[in-house]
């Protein structure tokens, strides 16, 4: 039972897609996953093609069960066998009211209490955009991945984040994992930026393990495009390269072994 979450303050780096597949792989597994979107986009839907399901009903957003119009049970919204995901409506309103009320926070507080009681993992996909209900949030996560691109803006991201948690008084030992996203062995630029970032995460984030760079993979974006994960069943990716597949199946894998969660 544990809170993981996806974090940086730069858009775009992989966070969604990260977390996404991480959390489907697991489901695979048979442990029961819930994945809170504090992003009111709810871009993780678009992981499992399940976009549709934000829209379809107007009464199951977190909102309602913190309102207490809603039960647990109401607001999880089941995409894959084991997985689960809850969508939000509105965070910077949800923000205003953990900042004046108190009792809010703790009403957030017991409903990830008690969902960790039915669920082996909760992961939460974080927008980039901060807010109160963002540091609640990350102050309630055993393990922060912190998701970096590598390419000129990525460095700036990796900052802007510890510049956040330094201002926010957010620990930055919760940082466990540095993500590395966007590699390309024959591109120089992700190589440079690679080498940078594991020399800033020594001098800034000490206790954090940097993990070994994701490669820049366009079937992602492909099987993204027709709401497919990369753990769906082979019978339904059979219009994409095997060989593509498999060897960013491996790569994942390899690197979801690496994270003790
Ligand atoms: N390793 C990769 N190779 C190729 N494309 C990728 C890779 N990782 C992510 N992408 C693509 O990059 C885009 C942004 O990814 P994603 O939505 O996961 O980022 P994010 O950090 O969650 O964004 P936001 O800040 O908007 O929440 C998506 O189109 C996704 O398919
Ligand atoms: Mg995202």
């Amino acid at each position: 039972m544990a809170v993981i979450s996806t974090f940086c303050k730069k858009g775009g780096v992989g966070k969604t897609t990260f977390i996404g597949y991480f959390a489907h792989y697991y489901a695979k597994q048979g442990k029961k996953v819930l994945v809170l979107s504090v992003d009111d986009q709810n871009s993780i839907f678009k992981i499992y093609g399940a976009e549709d399901k934000i829209f379809s009903r107007n009464d199951n957003y977190l909102e309602f069960l913190m309102a207490g119009h809603a039960e647990m049970g109401d607001i999880l919204i089941e995409v894959r066998e084991n997985l689960y995901l809850i969508k939000t409506l509105n965070t910077d309103k949800l923000s205003m009211k953990l900042t004046l009320e108190r009792r809010q926070e703790k009403i957030l507080q017991t409903i990830i209490d008690e969902y960790q009681t039915f669920f082996d993992y909760i992961f939460v996909d974080f927008p980039p955009s901060s807010s109160r209900l963002t540091e609640v949030l990350l102050d309630m996560s055993d393990d922060i991945l912190l998701v970096v691109g590598l390419d000129s803006l990525g460095l700036g991201g990796f900052f802007n984040t510890i510049q956040y948690f330094i201002d926010n008084d957010i620990n930055l030992n919760g940082i466990k994992y540095i993500v590395p996203n966007g590699y390309s062995k024959n591109k120089r630029a992700p190589k440079i930026s690679f080498e940078q970032l594991k020399d800033q995460a020594q001098e800034f984030t000490p206790t954090a393990e940097v993990l070994p760079p994701i490669n820049d993979r366009s079937i992602i974006k492909n099987i993204q495009f027709e709401g497919l994960s990369v753990f769906d069943d082979e019978g339904n990716l059979t219009p994409y390269d095997k060989k593509s597949l498999e060897t960013l199946k491996e790569e994942l894998i390899e690197i979801f072994n690496m994270i003790d969660i």
